[in-house]
């Protein structure tokens, strides 16, 4: 009995301990939420996405690049930010220490661009751009996702970021 005690004791512990990891807004359980949205078991909120698309994106260029971009400068987002992906694995080789994008990292990123400032995927045609995401199964899976199924870029898309000329 008092072995059994102790035992549920204990597990009550542990169940407090872990829940005051996940649930307190303390530095460490910030931390570990971030990394389960970077892995992607939990979902970017609209916010957190659009805040992620402006930090990770800005590191080597400023957020004009961004919204000045246009159907006119080269192919949609999607394909942008995957290339952007490549870069980083490219120069990550040679030394330099960007965190890699994770898939639903630039899965959300791409429709928050997609969102803000416009997607002209459609333009472009999904045969082309398939062959431009080079395999790049994450975002073929948005790709071949409608708008609906898309709930950040769903609720950017009748908003404009400042400094932005939307498509
Ligand atoms: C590791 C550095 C780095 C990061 C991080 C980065 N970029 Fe870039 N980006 C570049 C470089 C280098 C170029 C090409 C040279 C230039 O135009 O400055 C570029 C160019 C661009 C362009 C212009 C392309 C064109 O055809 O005119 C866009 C748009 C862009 N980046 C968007 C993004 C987006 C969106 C992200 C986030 C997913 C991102 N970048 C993250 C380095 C980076």
């Amino acid at each position: 009995m008092k072995k059994l005690l102790w035992a549920a004791g204990l597990f009550g512990f542990a169940v407090v301990a872990i829940a005051a990891v996940l649930l307190v807004p303390n530095p460490l359980g910030a931390q570990a939420l971030a990394e389960a949205k970077y892995q992607g078991y939990l979902p970017y909120t609209q916010d957190e996405a659009v805040t992620i698309a402006y930090s990770r994106c800005s590191t080597c260029h400023s957020a004009d690049k961004m919204l000045r971009y246009c159907a006119r400068c080269g192919p949609p987002f999607i394909v942008v930010t995957h290339s952007m992906k490549k870069y980083v694995e490219l120069t990550s080789q040679k030394g330099a220490t960007t965190r890699p994008f994770s898939d639903a990292e630039l899965v959300a990123i791409t429709q928050v661009w997609n969102g803000l400032v416009g997607n002209w995927e459609a333009g472009w045609g999904a045969k082309n751009i398939k062959k431009l995401l080079q395999g790049d199964a994450a975002l073929i899976r948005l790709l071949d996702t409608p708008l609906e199924g898309r709930p950040i870029e769903l609720a950017l898309k009748n908003k404009s970021a400042p400094g932005a000329h939307k498509e």
